[in-house]
C-alpha cells in the first residue's frame, strides 16, 4: 500500500464539487496567512503595475468596462515571494491530493490579484475560452479587509440550476479569507456591483 493519508478537508471539498461543482471554504488559509496575502497584494498594489482586466483571450484581448471592471496582477509562479510562495505551495498540495484522489489530470495553473473599485463588476460570463479549454477549477480567495459586511456589495453569484431545471442564483459573499472553487466548465457566475474596494486573488487549476 502506499502512504496516502486521506485529508478529511479537502474531502470535504471534493464531496462539494462532486455534488454540486462548486465549494466554498473558509478556512482553506489562516487568518494569519490572510493578513500575509492581504498586505502583499495591497503592497504590489502601490509597487508594480495592475492593468485593467481584458476579456477574451490570446485570438483578441478587449477593455470593455461595461463588462468588467477589475485591474489585475498575475503572479509569476516562478519568480514568487515569499508569501506567494506559501500560497503556490498550498494550492499545489491540494492540486496533488486532487491528482492523486480524482484522476483530474491538473497540471498546475494560473493566478492574478484583482482589485475591483468601487463602482465596478464583473458581468455573467464562463471562465472557460472557445479555443482553449484547459481551464478546469476556478479558484476565489477574497483578501477584503476584515470589517467587510455584505453591504460593500461585490457579491459572487453563481448561476445554478434546481432540480426542476429552473435557474437560481446563489450568492456568495466576498468574506475575508473566503476561498470559492467551482467547476470553470460548468459554472456561469457573476461580481455584483461593489461599493468599496475588493481584493483577490482569482485563478484556474488547469489540465494538460
Ligand atoms: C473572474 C471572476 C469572481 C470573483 O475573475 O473570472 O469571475 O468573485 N471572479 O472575483
Ligand atoms: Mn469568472
Amino acid at each position: 500500500m502506499s502512504d496516502f493519508e486521506l485529508n478529511p478537508f479537502y474531502e470535504l471539498i471534493i464531496n462539494d464539487l462532486v455534488n454540486r461543482k462548486y465549494s466554498v471554504v473558509d478556512t482553506f488559509f489562516s487568518p494569519k496567512e490572510i493578513e500575509l496575502l492581504r498586505a502583499n497584494l495591497k503592497l504590489k498594489r502601490e509597487l508594480q503595475s495592475f492593468k485593467k482586466a481584458a476579456i477574451g483571450n490570446n485570438d483578441g484581448q478587449q477593455i470593455v468596462e461595461e463588462i468588467r471592471g477589475d485591474s489585475i496582477l498575475w503572479l509569476d509562479e516562478e519568480h514568487p515571494d515569499e508569501v506567494e510562495q506559501m500560497y503556490f505551495d498550498r494550492v499545489n498540495d491540494f492540486i496533488q491530493y486532487m491528482n492523486r484522489t480524482c484522476y483530474l489530470g491538473l497540471q498546475g495553473g494560473e493566478f492574478h490579484y484583482a482589485c475591483y473599485p468601487k463602482g465596478t463588476f464583473y458581468k455573467r460570463h464562463l471562465d472557460v475560452f472557445h479555443t482553449d479549454t484547459r481551464r478546469t477549477l476556478s479558484m476565489v480567495l477574497y483578501l477584503n479587509d476584515e470589517d467587510w459586511t455584505p453591504a460593500y456589495g461585490g457579491q459572487l453569484a453563481l448561476f445554478l440550476k434546481n432540480e426542476q431545471g429552473v435557474e437560481y442564483e446563489e450568492i456568495v459573499h466576498a468574506l475575508p479569507g473566503r476561498l470559492v472553487i467551482f467547476d470553470s466548465k460548468i459554472i456561469e457566475h457573476e461580481v455584483k456591483l461593489v461599493n468599496q474596494p475588493r481584493y483577490s486573488i482569482t485563478g484556474w487549476i488547469k489540465t494538460r
